[in-house]
Order: structure tokens, then sequence, then C-alpha cells
């Protein structure tokens, strides 16, 4: 019986808990690599015609998106999947929307040498930076010098600063409660009650799981998703489930900005990963809530550092 009841209350304190954290930022970072990966963040030598920056695409002051359906690349082509943001992509439990690259720095050599973004090779990029004030800046920090692995490193670690604390829901999750609005507080509890917390949890509101966009109705995507990378059938329309944190400021949404409204962003959600009804008052009260995960962006050139 005793055992029964320890039970009961162990689930009890399970579901009681949030299942949404709040963002404490890491204080463990190296200063020197963040100052080194911010310069290189944002210079356009990183192109083959030094044009492109990770910067063009991942715009800090505009929700570290392009806010375009597709971004730009070098020679004006244009890319085929939506960009995602890059403010706390730290969080995420895998990098892409396909879940390809395991970490930043694995994430970071991709659009160099991506023909249609930076459309560079690392080797060609190695030699030109030594002719630069790189070469030094490297030698101070790194004993290799510059490489594929450090010129990624750093970039890594610059990422790990662009976080974005103090929303209003993480203020009302510290124990703030009165920094949501009514209206946002009933759109979190619709948010929970309708089920999309269920994928969207964790410290960045998704970003740790894979699931099929079209889960109860097709989702009528182009891209396959997951099953790219892994041959599998089950991963069809399989996604990285993509953080909601600044999502106010990053439309357009999906993996194809098939939309710029976040209200109809909530709406397709509803109908196809839960199958619910949504009536026009919740889905305005859960895009009132969705607002509260704005957090404090980085301006251009001021980052956050813990
Ligand atoms: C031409 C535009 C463009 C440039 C330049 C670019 N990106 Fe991206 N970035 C994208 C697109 C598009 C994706 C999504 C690609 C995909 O998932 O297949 C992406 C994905 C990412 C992600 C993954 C985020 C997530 O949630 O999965 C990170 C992190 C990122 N980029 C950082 C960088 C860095 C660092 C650089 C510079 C080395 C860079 N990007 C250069 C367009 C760009
Ligand atoms: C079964 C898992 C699942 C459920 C439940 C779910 N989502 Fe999603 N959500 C996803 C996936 C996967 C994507 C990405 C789909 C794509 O673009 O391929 C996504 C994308 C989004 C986006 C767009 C994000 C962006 O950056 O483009 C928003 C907004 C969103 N979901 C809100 C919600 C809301 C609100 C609910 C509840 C009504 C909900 N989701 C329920 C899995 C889910």
């Amino acid at each position: 019986m005793k055992l029964v009841i320890l039970f009961f209350f162990t689930l009890l304190s399970l579901f009681g808990r949030e299942a949404i954290t709040p963002i404490l930022p890491d204080t463990n970072l190296n200063s020197q690599k963040i100052t080194l990966g911010k310069k290189l963040f944002f210079d356009t030598r990183l192109s083959e015609n030094n044009t492109i920056a990770c910067a063009s695409c991942h715009k800090l002051s505009e929700g570290g998106d392009d806010n375009l359906q597709f971004s730009f690349g070098i020679n004006a082509q244009e890319g085929n999947i939506n960009a995602p943001t890059v403010l706390n992509a730290v969080y995420n439990f895998r990098q892409f929307w396909d879940g390809r690259a395991k970490n930043l720095q694995e994430q970071a050599m991709g659009p160099i040498e991506n023909p249609i973004e930076m459309g560079f090779n690392f080797p060609d990029l190695i030699v030109k930076l030594n002719k630069t004030e790189y070469k030094n800046l490297f030698s101070h920090i790194y004993s290799e010098g510059i490489t594929k692995l450090s010129i990624t490193d750093a970039i890594a670690e610059y990422e790990k600063t662009l976080i974005t604390p103090n929303s209003a829901f993480d203020k009302y999750l510290l124990g703030d409660k009165d920094a949501l609005t009514k209206k946002q507080k009933e759109g979190y509890e619709l948010f929970k009650s309708k089920g999309c917390i269920s994928c969207h949890n964790g410290v960045n509101i998704g970003g740790n799981l894979y699931s099929k966009f079209g889960v109860v109705e097709n989702s009528k995507s182009k891209s396959l998703g997951r099953y790219n990378i892994t041959g599998k059938k089950r991963d069809i329309y399989f996604f990285k489930v993509p953080s909601l944190r600044n999502i106010a400021h990053t439309a357009p949404y999906f993996h194809d900005g098939r939309t710029s409204s976040l209200k109809k962003a909530i709406s397709i959600m509803a109908e196809l990963q839960t199958g619910r009804f949504v009536s026009e008052e919740e889905l305005k009260k859960i895009e009132l809530f969705l607002h509260s995960l704005s957090g404090e962006l980085p301006k251009d050139g001021v980052i956050y550092v813990p």
C-alpha cells in the first residue's frame, strides 16, 4: 500500500512539474573564442566571392532568420527550405530541419561549402584567411591555427551566446505570476490541453524530438524530411520539431515557409498534428501566449554574453 501511495505521489510531482523550462544562461563559455566566432559569423569573406556571411541569412535583429520563405545565397541563388533561427539553436538536440548535423560545430561546416549558400570550400578558405588578420587571431587561441575544426569551433562558441532569456513566459515560469496577461495564461492552458505541448516542450519549446508533419492529415509537403537522410520509410515527412521561442519574429513558418501568419500556423498545427477543433477565440489566445515566448533579442553587434 505504501508503495502504491509513493508511486501516486511520484506521478503527481512528475505531472505537476512544468514541461517547459526557462532559459538559464551558461556561464562557462570561452570569451576569446566568442569574439573570434562573432567576427567570423558576420564576415562575408567566408563565402567564395565575399558577398555572403552567416549573418546574411541569420539576421540577429530580425529574430535570427531572414524573414523570407527561402534564403538567397551566393550569386542570388534561391534555396528550397526555410532558414530557421540561430537564436537558442544551442538548445536543439540536433541541427537542421532533418537533424543531419549533431551539433552547432558540425552544422557550421554545412553552409560554407553549400554551393547555393556560401559556395566555398575549406582548403581554399583556410589559404584565404591565413593571408589576413585571422592568422594571428587564430594562433592566439588554437595551437593548430586555422583549420576546418577551429573555424567551426569558434563560430559554434559564439552561437552559444545567441540565447534569448527573460521572456515574459520565462519570468512566469520563474515565479512572476503577473508576467503573463489573463489571456496569455488561458492560451498556455490551451497549449497544454490541445496537445501542442506533447511535441513543443523542454527549454526550447521544441527542438528535442522529431515528429511527422501531418500526423492526422497529410501536410502535402514537397520535402520528405528525415527520410532523405535515413532512407527509412517510417521517416517520411519527419522533421525536427522547431523551437517556438521568438516565434512572433520568425515568419514565414514551417520548413517550406507556407504561411507568414502565426495564427494560420497555429490552425495548421491544430488541424494536421492534433486533429482537435480550435475556435477562433482559442486561436487568438494561443497566439497571445506564443507572443510571451519572445525573449531579449541580441541587437546587431550587441549580443547577450553571460
Ligand atoms: C544562404 C543563407 C544561409 C547562410 C549564408 C547560412 N545559413 Fe544557416 N541556415 C540556412 C537555411 C536555409 C537553414 C536550414 C537548412 C536545412 O535545414 O536543411 C539553415 C540552418 C542553420 C542552423 C540550424 C538551426 C536549426 O534549428 O536547425 C544553424 C545553427 C545555422 N543555420 C547557422 C549558420 C551559420 C553558423 C552560418 C555561417 C557559417 C550559416 N548558418 C549560414 C540559411 C543560411
Ligand atoms: C505531433 C507533434 C506536434 C504537435 C502536437 C504540434 N506541433 Fe507544432 N510543429 C511540429 C512540427 C514537426 C513542426 C514543423 C513542421 C514542418 O515545418 O515541417 C511544427 C511547427 C510549428 C510551428 C511553426 C514553427 C516554425 O518555426 O516554422 C508552430 C507555430 C507550431 N508548430 C505551433 C504548434 C501549436 C500551437 C500546436 C498545438 C495546436 C502544435 N504546434 C502542435 C510538431 C507538432
